[in-house]
């Protein structure tokens, strides 16, 4: 069977989620995880955008072996240069190269003519041949570009040593029948194709973009760009588990197949969703919570008889764990670092003994620790570890009668200052952020707000998550404990802390 290559750019278009920045720290952990799931390519960022995003490729390309590492860059040598020292100890690395192409951006953004856009991407690529054999070229908003042209684009820029034209659909504007014949005309009418993979990127502004993917692949696309949850700019991209499960669940209709290791999707669904606070709706396709659970009595009676009745995935094969009880009081450091291993955190040894210390915290308020626990936990220590405002200490008074009050302690930027501060608000969690606000003194609006319990039963962990607002720009903010007042606290000083870290770079 033909092999559909996996290009995964979570960590960038799908960082691109309005709230969804990631650290550094968190970007390393993401990628360890997707050279585990099987990807093919990891694109790990956009070097020229930002000294993060720099570092964060860097660090991507000197560790991963095993997936090729991609960085993002635009028409521009300088960018293009900085792309390439970025990624250039990667084992496999390729640099991935954007230019717009149709007359809606290039009249009204760029303003430039055809012929100029033309020679652009050519000598952008011959640029990026300098460095490296591996170049992916994107003529942005290929599905609003006229078809001759965007022919005539790819056939200069494969001519120049582009080995992977994406197509991308970059507004989310495609009709499938209608993108799937895009993919048609560019093999039978440009000249060199055969010199080159297409690759296609669909964005869901239609909630169409993984029927793009399919359809293309079906057409001839041998490399599918998409994010795991589907997260990215705007509505989002193709989502990663969808696109794979559908090629392995229908390999009858598609005769194709995907390195990917199917039994991580669900681990990794996970940890991007805690890592980017994005949470994953419970009727999201493969990796929701309910994508499994049958509700109905005729249902269960079918899939008790036989799986097959109403399920077409097997949800260990999708890795959904069958039981998730794991831990408790007297597990000891070595069962907690295996369970880590097993769920596919690597952690420092600094980062351990934090991680281990909560999860004994957490084991004496909750009787039984899932594997969801850990998770969280996990990521908790990882969200706060780099962070320059610590919670030290949250206190608050309220009930029906009175002004609720609340007073908190922060560990300031090096661990160095002690700042308090206590205030009056309109319920607990109002007073705290006011209490909190005395102490950061960063003006931001509160814009999302919502409390989940990671797992069931009174003692679970509540997951706070929250967005803020600030310049225009949102951050998310995530916080667990078995307190939902105390989450509410960490949650808000953690998007604080991404918020100061971003204006700081
Ligand atoms: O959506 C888009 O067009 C992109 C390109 C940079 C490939 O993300
Ligand atoms: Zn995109």
């Amino acid at each position: 069977m033909d092999k559909v290559i996996i290009f995964d750019t979570t960590l960038r278009d799908g960082e691109q989620a309005a709230g969804g920045t990631l650290n550094v720290q968190e970007k390393l952990e993401i990628a360890r995880a997707l050279e585990k799931l099987g990807v093919d390519f990891i694109e790990a960022g956009f070097p020229a955008s930002s000294p993060g995003d720099f570092e964060a490729v860097s660090l991507i390309s000197k560790e991963i072996k095993n997936s090729g590492v991609c960085a993002l860059t635009h028409a521009n040598f300088n960018a293009i240069d900085r792309a390439w020292e970025a990624v250039k100890e990667a084992a496999h690395p390729r640099i991935h190269i954007f230019l717009s192409a149709s007359d809606i951006h290039l009249v009204h953004q760029l303003k430039k003519t055809r012929d100029e856009i033309l020679k652009m991407a050519c000598d952008a690529v011959a640029r990026g041949k300098q460095y490296t054999g591996d170049i992916e070229f994107s003529p942005m908003d290929a599905s609003r570009t006229e078809p001759q042209y965007l022919y005539q684009i790819l056939e200069g820029v494969i001519e120049a040593g582009a080995t992977t034209v994406n197509i991308p659909d970059t507004v989310g504007y495609a009709i499938p029948g209608e993108f799937g014949g895009l993919i048609e005309g560019i093999r039978q009418n440009v000249k060199n194709i055969s010199k080159a993979v297409i690759s296609v990127h669909c964005h869901n502004d239609l909630g169409l973009a993984v029927a793009n993917s399919l359809e293309a692949v079906r057409r001839g696309a041998r490399q599918v760009e998409c994010t795991v949850n589907g997260i990215g700019e705007r509505a989002g991209n193709a989502s990663l588990e969808e696109i794979v499960m559908a090629v392995k669940t229908r390999s009858d209709f598609f005769n194709l197949t995907t390195g990917i290791d199917t039994t991580q999707i669900y681990r990794t669904s996970r940890m991007v969703s805690d890592l980017t606070g994005f949470m994953v709706q419970p009727n999201k396709a493969i990796v929701g919570a309910n994508a499994f659970s049958h509700e109905s009595g005729i249902h269960q009676d079918g899939v008790i008889k036989m799986p097959i009745t109403y399920e077409i995935i097997d949800p260990k094969t999708v890795g959904v764990p069958s039981s998730s009880l794991v831990l408790g009081k007297l597990s000891g450091r070595h069962a907690f670092k295996q369970r880590l291993a097993e769920l596919g955190y690597t952690l420092s040894e600094e980062n351990l003994n934090r991680a281990f210390t909560a999860f004994k915290e957490l084991a004496d308020k909750k009787k039984h620790i899932t594997d969801r626990d850990i998770e969280s936990l996990v990521a908790e220590e990882q969200r706060t570890v780099s962070q320059a405002y610590h919670l030290d200490r949250v206190q608050v008074t309220c009930g029906d009668q009175g002004l609720p009050m609340a007073g908190v302690r922060l560990i300031g930027p090096g661990g160095k200052t002690v700042i308090e501060g206590a205030a009056l608000g309109t319920g607990p969690v109002d007073a705290v952020y006011k209490a909190i606000n005395l102490c950061v003194k960063v003006p931001n609006s509160l814009t999302e707000f919502s409390v989940k319990s990671v797992t069931e039963g009174i003692d679970a962990l509540g997951e706070v998550l929250i967005r803020i607002e600030s310049g225009g720009v949102s951050y998310t903010g995530r916080g667990a404990d078995t307190d939902i007042i105390v989450s509410s606290a960490k949650a808000y000083i953690n998007a604080l802390n991404r918020l100061i870290t971003a204006r700081e770079k």
